[in-house]
């Protein structure tokens, strides 16, 4: 939910009081919060409560009486990410089926771009009623997710359905929702990703190596993999195993034969995330035989392997996202974003050995992103598998701006 737009409607009715605890998972969740409310509401949960809570002005009228701003509904459709609209009264629900307009929060349904979603309490014949559920029915073939109402006791001392469903029940259906439309964005795209290491040959039994054990990369293979995307792996020397079976693993050992792999596919992908720690030089000649010990001292010439991505950067068309990885030692931030310019990223992921815990061979990194957009965010320690959830996050998020 983290950098979510959550716009919360609120309408006049007793379960008004629940959504100051539904405002706080909200913001508990990562997700920014603003609110509006139907002047009839604010007899139930003050507007002051609101706004402390979601941390920003509440909208209740078209215009503010004192000094004649005006509150923008248009605005409103279009920054949210989601709107839901809890509790939604049989006044609110008769009206959103019918198209009035005669309040701000009605006016900004109608203006709305993003999914909207209702959670309906009221007594148990009013839900039962014909018209109510005439009209809820409506606001389904108008694209709305109803959340259903819940049986229980009701402020009228009756017992029966028509409890607005709980703030966790809520956030969950929000929550399934975003990533509904996340899916959407990645489903059947094209994912190119490099991981582990290179192995570069000195002689028929020597290489020049390092310690990457691609978990990084196969771990962010297996989540966009499980959201729908097609996903190709290019694939150094590891003892990785992919989890998802419809990823496409291409196992090289070179950085000479994934530059190979990834000309052939990178035109032909959505998205690029090369976290390969690739050698970036190679043995000038490969001895045929074994070298021998037989000198003091030995020299070995090394010359530069291609910079993949590089080469991706400097093919990357305007449809196509690409994120690299860099693993420093000293000067994270600076290196990271000349990094960032030169191979013409979209952002990178940068890790150093100096955090504990992050890096090769370990189960868990500590990463921070800088985006093309000079934005950066820092992320705590987190298992790798964990870690891939936030990189694949932060690309949707990137990708809806
Ligand atoms: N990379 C690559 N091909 C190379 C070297 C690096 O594709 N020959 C990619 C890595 O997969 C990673 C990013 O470039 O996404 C950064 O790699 P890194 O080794 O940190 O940076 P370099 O560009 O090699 O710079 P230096 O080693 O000088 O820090």
């Amino acid at each position: 939910m983290r950098g979510k737009r959550i716009l919360l409607g609120i309408t006049g009715g007793i379960a008004a009081y629940k959504i100051a605890f539904l405002i706080r998972l909200l913001k508990k969740s990562g997700a920014e919060v603003k609110c509006i409310m139907t002047p009839a509401s604010s007899d139930f949960i003050s507007p002051v409560v609101v706004s402390t809570l979601s941390e920003n002005p509440v909208g209740i009228e078209f215009w503010d009486k004192n000094d004649g701003t005006w509150n923008n509904h248009v605005e409103y459709g279009l920054w949210a990410d989601l709107f839901i609209i809890a509790p939604l009264t049989a006044n609110t629900l008769s009206k959103m089926a019918n198209g009035s307009c005669d309040n701000l929060l009605l006016a900004t349904y109608l203006s709305m771009r993003a999914k909207t979603l209702v959670a309906p309490a009221m007594d148990l014949d009013m839900y039962a009623h014909a018209t109510t559920q005439r009209n809820l029915k409506q606001l389904e073939n108008d694209g709305v997710h109803v959340i259903p109402a819940e049986s229980g006791a009701l402020a009228s001392g009756l017992e029966g359905e028509g409890r607005m469903a709980e703030p966790e029940i809520i956030l969950a259906s929000i929550e399934y929702h975003l990533n509904r439309a996340f899916e959407a964005i990645l489903d059947r795209r094209s994912v190119l990703i490099t991981a582990g290491p290179t192995f570069e040959a000195l002689d028929p039994v020597r290489f020049i190596g390092n310690h990457s054990s691609g978990k990084m990369g196969y771990r962010i293979a297996d989540e966009l993999s499980s959201m729908g995307a097609e996903v190709i792996l290019i694939s150094g020397p590891t003892q990785q195993k992919v989890r998802n079976r419809d990823i496409a693993v291409i196992q090289v050992s070179t950085a000479d034969q994934m530059f190979k792999e990834v000309q052939k596919l990178w035109p032909m992908s959505d998205f690029g995330i090369f976290s390969a720690a690739v050698a970036d030089y190679k043995p000038k000649e490969q001895e045929i035989k074994k070298i021998k010990k037989n000198k003091e001292e030995l020299s070995i010439d090394l010359v530069r392997n291609p910079d993949i991505l590089k080469w991706a950067g400097d093919h990357k068309s305007n449809q196509q996202t690409l994120v690299g990885f860099a693993l420093e030692t000293n000067d994270l931030l600076e290196n990271g974003r000349k990094k960032l310019i030169s191979k013409n990223l979209d952002f990178i992921v940068l890790n150093t050995l100096q955090d504990k815990g992050a890096g090769f061979g370990v189960d868990t990194n500590k990463i921070s992103i800088l985006d093309s957009h000079n934005n950066l965010e820092e992320f705590e320690l987190k298992p790798k598998a964990e870690v891939a959830k936030d990189i694949v996050s932060y690309l949707k998020t990137y990708l809806e701006k």
